[in-house]
């Protein structure tokens, strides 16, 4: 039981430990599994959905906001597959978006 209730602690301790910077590099990772049967994720990809805005498009967009883009995330839109993302996942793909920006 001690050992249980340490290894927990030790979860809750790494666990908090890796908050901030989000990795855009597993956003990657997961934009590419989960976005790409609708969404262009980058400019290697040509084609999507015509439905689906680019992330180019919504990283470019004047009000864009790599916050505010991980929390909508966390509520999937109607018009996409009900994924059930994480608040990282949300976060990472948050990054990986912005980074897609028109330069
Ligand atoms: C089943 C198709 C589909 C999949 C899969 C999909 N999307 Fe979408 N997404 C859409 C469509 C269609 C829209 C257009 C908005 C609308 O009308 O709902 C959209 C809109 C968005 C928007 C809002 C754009 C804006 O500026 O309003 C974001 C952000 C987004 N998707 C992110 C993602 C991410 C991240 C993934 C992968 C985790 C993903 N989508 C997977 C279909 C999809």
């Amino acid at each position: 039981m001690r050992a249980f209730t340490l290894g927990l602690s030790l979860l809750l301790i790494v666990g908090a430990g890796r908050a901030p910077a989000a990795d855009a590099q597993h956003g990657e990772t997961l934009a590419k599994r989960w976005c790409t049967s609708c969404h262009v994720v980058s400019d290697q990809q040509s084609k999507g959905s015509d439905m689906a805005p680019s992330f180019a498009a919504i990283a470019s967009h004047p009000n864009f906001n790599e916050e505010r883009l991980a929390f909508f995330l966390l509520e999937p839109h109607p018009k996409m597959a009900n994924m059930a993302l994480s608040r990282s996942d949300t976060k990472e793909l948050a990054a990986y978006i912005a980074q897609q920006k028109h330069r």
